[in-house]
């Protein structure tokens, strides 16, 4: 579904700007998650780090889109994304899932958990989206961010291995409710993408109205 997404993107600047503000509303999510569900307490130097660096990502995708929009994708606002309402529902899902596996509440591994799940998909979708984002000058910007998240992705992993002995069976578990989330957030996307693009002949005029 990413491909499909991908291809109805085009080479629309405007239609990639509502795109990577729906991507920058993943990354604060994930931040104010990791900040929601843990008590202050808990939080250490690793954790901070992570939360800081998600919020450099959200906060990269947003100067994007507003670059891609000429300053107009200013907000979180639904207008102001593509498929806003399950971009939030995604993280939800996946948190949510996790956190009715355990019979007692698990704070601590279901944020390695959440982050796992999150850091796989950005490893699929962002090397596959940089490629893309080459034509408009932005790829190294992504570029770093793959960095950070694959070192999420290990720090996670590390702690998990260490914490749940029943990991291999919850991870695959998992995934597929992951697998499906995203899924469905993407098709959402492709049906606003089709929607916009539709509705005048010209996307650029299309997509003027949604911004
Ligand atoms: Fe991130
Ligand atoms: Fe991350």
């Amino acid at each position: 579904m990413i491909k499909k997404a991908i291809e109805l993107l085009g080479k629309n600047k405007n239609l990639h700007g509502l795109f990577i503000n729906s991507l920058s509303v993943l990354e604060f999510a994930g931040a104010r998650k990791i900040i929601k569900s843990q008590k202050a307490e808990n939080i250490d130097s690793e954790v901070l780090s992570h939360i800081s660096e998600e919020i450099r990502h959200a906060r990269v995708l947003k100067n994007i889109a507003l670059k891609m929009s000429d300053g107009k994708l200013s907000s979180y606002k639904k207008i102001h994304l593509l498929a806003g309402d399950e971009a939030w529902n995604y993280i939800q899902t996946v948190d949510h899932s996790i956190a009715k596996e355990f019979e007692t509440s698990q704070p601590w591994l279901n944020y390695l958990y959440t982050t796992l799940l999150i850091e796989e998909r950005a490893m699929k979708v962002y090397p596959l989206y940089s490629e893309v984002l080459e034509e408009f000058g932005f790829a190294s910007s992504l570029k770093g961010m793959i960095i950070e998240e694959e070192n999420h992705l290990s720090f996670t992993r590390k702690h998990i291995l260490e914490g749940d002995p029943q990991s291999e069976r919850r991870l695959d578990k998992f995934r597929k409710v992951e697998g499906e989330a995203f899924e469905k957030f993407m098709s959402s996307v492709c049906t606003e993408l089709s929607i916009l693009k539709n509705k005048n002949s010209s996307q650029d005029d299309a997509c003027a109205q949604h911004i």
